[in-house]
């Protein structure tokens, strides 16, 4: 694996615990030399504060040195007509590895058949985000022990959520879960995650309803409405407010259940919740900069890695 563009690549779970006990060793470590003399590029063309700021400080806990670029859409040379295969060409003479978020679809694979080093998917568009699904399963195993025969609730926007699509590739890896794919009519997942579901045999129950769900389910993953993904903002005034976690609502779930959120988190989960032990979603947060260490000396690394 030269890039890391999508969790379609993950084609078994030992892949994944290889990064687990990578992910626990930097946690457990903290910092080290592993990336010394390496400099990883960090090209963001959407809004981000966890994704770019986590990949950063990993880097620079890896003894890495970063170049980046915050707002790529106005700062690059693309605001001067530069295309992507160009911006990247060039960029992939500087750096040994490109971090890279894009607002189009498919920007991470384009970007990686023209790269000479790793491009890593931060997101593309309502494609994918893979490193938040990793941080996201992680999270699950840390908190509840297991990553089989859970009941798991995806709620929000199933259409354009790119931590959604990226998530439901690996939750598929594992047996005997059953999804709860929650969302207004407008925002549902698309058919082929759906029919992707049904080939690898899981189970999923879809609706609209999620106070019916909450005492059922073991992982509540809430997710914001992409607002610059859906075209008037009459359609977003329709769904902004679809679902919103209040104290009442968690008074349903199980003591041992757990809330989770990618953040930013707009109105889905109301703060007064966020000192309930089961609220995740900051703890999700920071495993996210161990994983990435794990990711960036995985693929910054790979001979050590592969047999
Ligand atoms: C997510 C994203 O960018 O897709 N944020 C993140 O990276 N944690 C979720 C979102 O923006 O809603």
């Amino acid at each position: 694996m030269k890039h890391l563009i999508s969790t379609e690549q993950f084609t078994n779970t030992g892949q994944l615990e290889q990064i687990f006990k990578l992910t626990d060793h930097y946690q457990k470590i903290g910092v080290s030399e592993t990336l010394k003399n390496k400099i990883i590029a960090c090209i963001f063309y959407e809004p981000s504060t966890r994704t770019r700021l986590s990949f950063e400080t990993a880097a620079l806990r890896l003894g890495a040195q970063v170049i980046s670029t915050e707002n790529a859409a106005q700062f690059s040379s693309a605001a001067k007509g530069e295309t992507l295969e160009d911006t990247i060409k060039v960029i992939s003479s500087y750096a040994d590895a490109i971090v890279l978020r894009h607002f189009e679809k498919g920007a991470s694979k384009r970007a990686s058949l023209v790269s000479s080093v790793p491009i890593i998917n931060a997101g593309d568009g309502a494609g994918e985000h893979p490193t938040q699904a990793l941080l996201d399963i992680y999270t699950i195993l840390k908190e509840l022990g297991r990553l089989n025969d859970l009941k798991i609730a995806l709620v929000g926007d199933l259409l354009n959520g790119r931590t959604i699509h990226s998530l439901i590739n690996l939750l598929s890896l594992y047996d005997s879960n059953t999804l709860y794919l929650i969302s207004p009519r407008e925002l549902r997942l698309s058919d082929i995650y759906l029919k992707y579901l049904k080939s690898k045999k899981i189970k999923f129950i879809e609706t609209a309803d999620l106070s019916s769900a909450l005492q059922h389910i073991d992982v509540l993953y809430m997710t914001r409405v992409q607002k610059e993904r859906i075209e008037s903002i009459k359609e977003y005034e329709k769904v902004k407010n679809a679902y919103s976690l209040n104290n009442q609502d968690v008074k349903k779930m199980k003591q041992g259940s757990i809330i989770m959120h990618p953040l930013p988190r707009v109105n889905e989960i109301s703060p007064d919740i966020d000192n309930d032990k089961r609220a995740t979603y900051f703890r999700q947060a920071k495993n996210g900069l161990y994983v990435r260490m794990a990711i960036l000396d995985l693929f910054l690394n790979k001979e050590k890695y592969d047999h």
